[in-house]
């Protein structure tokens, strides 16, 4: 039974984890910067070490950036315990696996899942209930993914399981695309006016849900994603397309 899960990276993204998942587990906490005083604020118990954190968990969640999931793993692979299952929260799936994959081949002692929560601390301001959560059993026993499965089900969220290529090419868009838009949006300095349609209220939220990520993490939705080149050609090309047919008409 699960009862100490980790969280590895307290960012945005693993305060907000910690934090909707204190309910139901003790929550342990590591981060490459000294977060003691924070996380002992928000409730939770602080490791000085990753050995530390490691030692005292049977579930570890990595939430941190995903440029540094390949260094992490590397330094985690020694220190987890046989039985402990590890989740990935990267925003994009296939290279966070083949790492997965490769840096734990040593370990089959070692559970693996690859989780994206598609939804963080701005996204789930109003709560989580019906957000989209994807998992995927990357070497796993069938009662762990039916555990996590139900735990994040329970939670009120939509999961659906996904293998990371099918992942990466969706999320292109949904979010790839998304927080493209948002940046291109922001460049504009768009105020809201007297005479708003609803269809420019929707624009200026969209900047309000990326703008406030990391541009670290806006770098790395665009260039750990294998699709978002492609997805970036098609949207140019889509401008110029427009733009052509308007020259046309003038
Ligand atoms: N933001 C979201 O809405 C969202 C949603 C779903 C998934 N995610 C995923 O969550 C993860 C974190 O995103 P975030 O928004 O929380 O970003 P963030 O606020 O920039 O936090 C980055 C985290 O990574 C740690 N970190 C950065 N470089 C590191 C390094 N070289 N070695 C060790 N730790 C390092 C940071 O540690 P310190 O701060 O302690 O230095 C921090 O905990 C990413 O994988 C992202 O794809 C984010």
């Amino acid at each position: 039974m699960t009862r100490n899960v980790g969280i590895l990276g307290y960012g945005r993204f693993g305060a907000f984890w910690a934090q909707l998942h204190a309910a139901d587990f003790a929550i342990h906490v590591h981060s490459r910067s000294p977060r003691r005083e924070q996380v002992e604020q928000d409730g939770f118990r602080w490791h000085d070490t990753e050995a530390s954190l490691c030692s005292h968990v049977d579930v570890l969640f990595l939430c941190v950036s995903i440029g540094a999931m390949e260094a992490t793993l590397a330094r985690i692979v020694p220190l987890l315990p046989a039985g402990t299952v590890v989740m990935d929260t990267c925003s994009v799936k296939v290279w966070p696996t083949r790492w997965f994959t490769e840096q734990l081949a040593s370990r089959p002692d070692v559970e693996i899942l690859a989780c994206h929560p598609l939804f963080g601390p701005d996204s789930a301001a109003q709560g989580v209930r019906g957000l989209p959560l994807v998992l995927f059993p990357l070497r796993c026993q069938d009662e762990t993914f039916a555990y996590w499965h139900d735990h994040f089900v329970r939670l009120g969220l939509a999961v659906h399981e996904m293998e990371p290529h099918e992942h990466d090419r969706l999320a292109a868009y949904s979010q790839g695309l998304t927080h493209f838009i948002g940046r291109v949006l922001d460049e504009l300095d768009l105020n809201e006016s007297p005479i708003d349609t609803v269809g420019f209220r929707h624009l200026l939220s969209i900047i309000r849900q990326t703008c406030d990520d990391s541009t670290e993490l806006f770098y790395e939705l665009q260039t750990y994603n294998p699709y978002t080149g492609e997805m970036r050609e098609r949207l140019d090309a889509a401008f110029k397309k427009i733009s052509e047919q308007l020259n046309r008409q003038e």
